[in-house]
């Protein structure tokens, strides 16, 4: 038996390019990998099984779809028992199932000996989803094409992180449409490209405050995001405020992990659903 933690991902940048006409669009993302966890335990079985996560029928779930991909693509006749202890928020723009999906796949990479490197499991990620495969690797990345097409970025600075789960989840694909209906062409409204590589510098200098100067999320400018939560975060010692990719989870950024666990305790009280993370490697 193997146990993994599949960790959430926050975008500290997220912006569209354009529409593509396979029905998916081209981003720029700055994804980076924090504490907050899910975790994934497997166990060699004849059948695929998953455990602990009612909300979704077994076949639908994307850990299911993980193992049957990986064993349809390394012609394994094999099986696993996947059990799931979840808190990461669901539909909150944190990547959580794709999270999951992606501890499956390299869990049964090491549980079945079949020596697939990360290019080769990013590749079978990406069948399942556009963030499948950042979380594949994890880390700091920028992210472009659908998600998938992923080159290391600058780590984010030490710092604590605060996310307030989304009171409603979103759904990605309204999302996307969303914005579809509001621009005829993402490429010539994009004002931010420079914010990037401000942000991108801010990260290489450690310098948290510039780092939250420049977040920015496209997806905020949807019927996803809740202005109302995002109001009561900054009136915290946050740095700096975003949504995170296409909704609704809220995070705000702190100084330090102290400066979080009371900003996160003040939500709390005030009813909010908050937890204190933090940036890390992989
Ligand atoms: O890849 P994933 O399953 O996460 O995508 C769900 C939906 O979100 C897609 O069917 C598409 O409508 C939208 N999407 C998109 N462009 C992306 C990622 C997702 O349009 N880069």
């Amino acid at each position: 038996m193997i146990k993994l933690n599949a960790y959430a991902k926050i975008n500290l940048f997220l912006d569209i390019v354009s529409r593509r006409y396979d029905g998916f669009h081209d981003i720029v993302s700055y994804m980076q990998t924090v504490s907050l966890c899910d975790e994934v335990s497997l166990e060699k079985a004849d059948a695929i099984t998953v455990i602990g996560n009612p909300a979704v029928p077994q076949e639908k779930d994307l850990t299911y779809k993980a193992a049957k991909l990986f064993f349809e693509q390394t012609g394994i006749d094999g099986g696993v028992v996947i059990t799931l202890q979840k808190r990461i928020p669901m539909q909150g723009g944190l990547a959580g199932g794709s999270a999951d999906a992606a501890a499956v796949l390299r869990g049964l990479n090491e549980l079945y000996e079949t020596e697939l490197d990360d290019n080769a499991l990013r590749r079978m990620a990406l069948t399942l989803g556009s963030d499948v495969p950042f979380c594949v690797s994890g880390g700091s990345m920028l992210a472009y094409g659908r998600g998938e097409r992923l080159t290391d970025a600058p780590p984010m600075p030490d710092c604590g992180i605060v996310i307030v789960a989304g009171r409603h989840g979103c759904s990605t694909p309204a999302q996307f449409a969303a914005l579809d209906s509001r621009y005829d062409d993402f490429y010539a409204y994009r004002p931010h490209s420079d914010r990037l590589d401000r942000l991108g510098d801010a990260a290489e200098q450690g310098d948290i405050r510039g780092v939250s100067a420049e977040l920015f999320n496209i997806f905020e400018e949807t019927d996803g995001y809740d202005a109302e939560v995002a109001h009561r975060i900054k009136q915290t010692s946050a740095l700096g405020v975003l949504m995170s990719g296409s909704g609704s989870s809220i995070f705000g950024l702190y100084e330090n992990e102290n400066e979080a666990e009371l900003a996160a305790s003040k939500l709390r009280d005030d009813g909010y659903n908050a937890v204190v993370c933090k940036p890390i490697g992989i």
